[in-house]
């Protein structure tokens, strides 16, 4: 049975002032989570992301479709005790010292232990913290209450919506972190993220969605391994000399080094000329398409199809 499973879940707006025009902001959305899967929903800004999730968190309803979270319809509220959500732009009683304001979370969900509350503090680092009003906190450490809040019930599903935006490096690597620790435990978790490279090594399998419509879904690495587009060649040369022009379809320089990428067929041809050209080659490798090549040959193609005539909106 899939932890999280949506079925032409489709999400309609009505927008203007005056006449009512539907929007279409997910269209029939087809998914399925396993349990215990980390699984990144990419796409680029408006894409139906945040859409997605609040449909999944009962939030908004769909127009048409449906979707269920361990078995349950989204609108089962008894199934809400065992999922944790962070929303993209939390709010929280600011004036509440992060340690009132976890209390207050965790009583809500029957949690009368401070211990708990301590515990989750320490757990995303806010311990030093935990006395001072979330007000005086910086984005990153709101961001960290945010996530302490969506699991300090002990969720067995957590969805978290852009939980790394707006993060410097050091910040981004701590919800990463954060993220395959909740895994290890055995949860769910179901992130949303525009940014690739955060999805790149933390996803078991990721969606794309372009213009509300599903581009693509698999495991990273079928993603990666999709096609070898060439190997590139790394190289330097004797005296500083320059390489023929002809000698690979493309030749880019950084500092004293070259590097030369051919088809898959040309690698012992270029090979030679390497060695008349008295090359000491540094390293050569297989070259795939990035996930952020992935990702934009389908919003592209998805872009396409809406100039196309094929869209609804
Ligand atoms: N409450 C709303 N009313 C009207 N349109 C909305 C509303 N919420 C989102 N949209 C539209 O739906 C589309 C998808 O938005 P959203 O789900 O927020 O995308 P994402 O999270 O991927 O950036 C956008 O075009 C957005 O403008
Ligand atoms: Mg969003």
């Amino acid at each position: 049975m899939p932890v999280i499973a949506t079925e032409k879940l489709t999400k309609d707006y009505l927008t203007g002032f005056w006449t009512k025009h539907p929007k279409r902001s997910l269209d029939s959305l087809d998914l399925e989570v396993h349990e215990n899967e980390v699984f990144g929903f990419l796409g680029p800004n408006g894409a139906g992301k945040t859409t997605t999730l609040k449909l999944l968190m009962n939030l908004v309803f769909p127009t048409s479709g449906s979707a269920t979270i361990l078995g349950r319809p989204v609108s089962d509220t008894s199934m809400h005790r065992e999922i944790g959500f962070l929303p993209e732009a939390p709010y929280f009683y600011d004036y509440l010292t992060a340690r009132e304001a976890l209390s207050y979370y965790a009583r809500l969900f029957g949690l009368k232990d401070h211990a708990v509350v301590d515990r989750f503090l320490a757990r995303v680092g806010l311990t030093e913290a935990r006395d001072t009003q979330l007000r005086k906190f910086s984005k990153g450490m709101l961001q960290r209450f945010g996530l302490a809040q969506a699991i300090v019930h002990d969720p067995r599903v957590v969805f978290l919506d852009e939980p790394m935006s707006g993060l410097d490096p050091v910040g981004r690597r701590e919800v990463r972190d954060l993220i395959l620790e909740l895994k290890k435990e055995g949860r769910t978790i179901f992130f949303s993220t525009h940014i690739l490279p955060d999805a790149e090594t933390l996803c078991d399998r990721v969606a794309v969605l372009a213009r509300g419509r599903l581009q693509g879904v698999g495991s990273v690495e079928e993603i990666f391994h999709r096609e070898v587009h060439g190997v590139e060649i790394i190289f330097e040369l004797p005296g500083g000399g320059a390489p023929p022009a002809d000698l690979a379809r493309t030749v880019t320089r950084t500092g004293s080094r070259y590097r030369a990428e051919v088809g898959v067929e040309d690698v012992y041809a270029t090979f030679a000329r390497l060695e008349e050209l008295k090359a000491r080659v540094v390293g050569c490798s297989e070259v795939r398409p990035t996930l952020e090549e992935y990702f934009m040959k389908l919003v592209d193609g998805a872009n396409q199809a809406k100039q196309a005539g094929g869209g609804s909106q």
